[in-house]
């Protein structure tokens, strides 16, 4: 049985995972330096998984007779993964990501419970698929903050 509460989690995670792709794209082309180097690699290779999620979330929505939205659905909430103004701002951009994975990483639990109480263990199944890799690419950038030089 699907309910409202997991269509409208469906939905926002849709458009998050497109929020995400376009600002890991951004970045991954802005950022300047010597320490940019591997975090534009690393944001590359999530652009990838990201879009992933996004095209397995509207099959989802899909399956469950409802259609994922399009652009006119949009509405920005990543202020922190803008662009830095000083391209070698890598430390800001590795702090917006972490920020970006925390909440993707609460949505996805959110879904996960919400098809629970639902008995819907296929959407719960894509939820917790996603919610996998959300961890991980919250662990690589964990990593970078780390070995990130203090200045
Ligand atoms: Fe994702
Ligand atoms: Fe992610």
């Amino acid at each position: 049985m699907t309910t409202d509460e997991i269509t409208d989690l469906l939905t926002k995670a849709y458009i998050d995972e497109f929020e995400t792709v376009m600002n890991y794209q951004t970045n991954a082309i802005v950022l300047d330096g010597i320490h940019a180097e591997e975090v534009k690699e690393s944001l590359e290779a999530d652009i990838q998984e990201e879009l992933d999620h996004a095209r397995i979330l509207g099959e989802r929505l899909k399956q469950l007779d409802e259609s994922p939205p399009g652009s006119e659905s949009f509405e920005a909430n990543q202020h922190s993964l803008q662009p830095p103004e000083d391209t070698t701002d890598v430390q800001s951009v590795i702090e917006g990501v972490l920020e970006a994975e925390e909440a993707a990483i609460e949505t996805y639990r959110s879904l996960i419970e919400a098809a629970d109480d639902a008995n819907d263990p296929v959407t719960e199944d894509v939820a917790v698929t996603i919610l996998a890799d959300e961890e991980a690419h919250r662990t690589e950038f964990r990593g970078f903050q780390k070995e990130f030089p203090m200045d």
